[in-house]
C-alpha cells in the first residue's frame, strides 16, 4: 500500500513542491490532488526525477515551470492519472444498454439512421470494446452500419492501448464474462492473451481529448459513458461538465457515470436520473 505522506522510494516532497504539482495538475486535467495523494505522487514521479536526473522535486518544479515545462506536463499528466478499468466493469450499466436502450437503437440504424456511443476517459478501451459487444450481441451485422463508438482519454498511452486491442484476461474475466472469447480471438502461445477481433474493433474509435478542452465532435450521441473520471475532479469542474454532456446527447439520449459519482447543478433539469448512475436527456417539449 502506498504510504499517505509525501515520500517514497527514498524521496520526500515538500509542501511548496506538491501544491505546484498539484496546482499544474489540475490547470492541464482537472484533476485534484489532495494531501492524501503526497505518497502516490511521490512514488509515480521519482522514476521521471531519476529519469530527469534531478536531485528533489524543487528541480523538478524548475523543469515544469521552465521552457520544457510545457512537454513535461504531459509527462506528468501520463503518471499522475489513474487508469484502472476492466471489461463490463459495473455491468448493471451494460445491462441498461442490452434491455432498455439498444432495442430502439439497433431499430435506428437498420433503418438508415446514426448512431453514436461515447466512452470518455476510456483508459485502455474495455469500456468501449464491452460496450461494442453488447452491440455486436444485439445486431451482429452492426459493424457494416452507422453504429460508431467513440473512445476517448488524456492519456495518450491508454489510447494507443486501446488502439492495439491486446488485453491479458484474467481468471474472474473468463468466468464472469463468457461474451468475452467470442469477440476475441486466443493470441498463440501466450497464456491468457487475446486480440479483439474484428467486428468489434472495427466499430471503436480511439482519440486523445483532454474533457476540460473543446470537444471537436460534431454530431450528438445516444449513449455517453464517463464512469468513474470526474470522481477526481473538483465539484466546481464537474459542474462545468454535466451541461456540456447532456448538450452533446440526442433527446432521450443516456448518460452513464461512475458508481460514486452524481449527476448535481443546472444539469439535472433536462436529465432524468432513470436508473443507478443513470440519466436520460428528456425528449424535446418533456421539459419542465
Ligand atoms: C479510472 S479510469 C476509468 C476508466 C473507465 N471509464 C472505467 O470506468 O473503467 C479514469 C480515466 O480518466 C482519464 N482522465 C482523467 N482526467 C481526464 C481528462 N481531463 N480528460 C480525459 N480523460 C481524463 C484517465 O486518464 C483515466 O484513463
Amino acid at each position: 500500500m502506498i504510504p499517505a505522506v509525501g515520500q517514497a522510494n527514498g524521496q520526500t516532497i515538500g509542501d511548496a513542491a506538491f501544491r505546484t504539482v498539484a496546482r499544474h495538475l489540475q490547470e492541464q486535467t482537472g484533476i485534484v490532488l489532495t494531501d492524501v495523494k503526497k505518497g502516490l505522487a511521490v512514488s509515480r514521479l521519482s522514476r521521471r526525477l531519476r529519469a530527469l536526473q534531478l536531485p528533489d522535486f524543487d528541480a523538478y518544479c524548475d523543469v515544469l515551470s521552465g521552457p520544457d515545462g510545457a512537454a513535461e506536463m504531459q509527462e506528468m499528466v501520463l503518471l499522475l492519472t489513474t487508469n484502472v478499468t476492466r471489461f463490463f466493469r459495473e455491468p448493471h450499466h451494460y445491462d441498461a444498454l442490452r434491455t432498455q436502450i439498444l432495442p430502439g437503437l439497433v431499430a435506428k440504424a437498420k433503418s438508415g439512421g446514426r448512431v453514436r456511443l461515447w466512452s470518455a476517459g476510456c483508459s485502455s478501451g474495455e469500456e468501449a470494446y464491452s460496450m461494442a459487444m453488447c452491440v455486436l450481441e444485439a445486431f451482429p451485422q452492426a459493424a457494416p452500419s452507422n453504429i460508431r463508438i467513440l473512445a476517448t482519454d488524456i492519456d495518450s498511452n491508454m489510447i494507443t492501448k486501446g488502439q492495439t486491442a491486446r488485453y491479458q484476461l484474467s481468471e474472474d474475466d473468463l468466468s464472469e464474462h463468457p461474451i468475452l472469447l467470442k469477440h476475441m480471438v486466443k493470441v498463440p502461445g501466450r497464456d491468457r492473451y487475446v486480440d479483439i477481433a474484428e467486428p468489434a474493433k472495427s466499430m471503436v474509435r480511439f482519440a486523445r481529448l483532454n474533457l476540460q478542452d473543446p470537444w471537436p465532435m460534431q454530431g450528438k450521441f445516444d449513449v455517453i459513458f464517463c464512469r468513474n473520471v470526474v470522481i477526481y475532479f473538483s465539484t466546481e469542474t464537474q459542474q462545468k461538465l454535466w451541461p456540456r454532456f447532456a448538450k452533446a446527447l440526442n433527446h432521450g439520449g443516456h448518460l452513464m457515470i461512475g458508481h460514486s459519482e452524481r449527476v448535481t447543478g443546472p444539469a439535472l433539469t433536462p436529465l432524468r436520473s432513470v436508473g443507478v448512475t443513470h440519466y436520460e436527456l428528456q425528449a424535446q417539449g418533456a421539459m419542465t
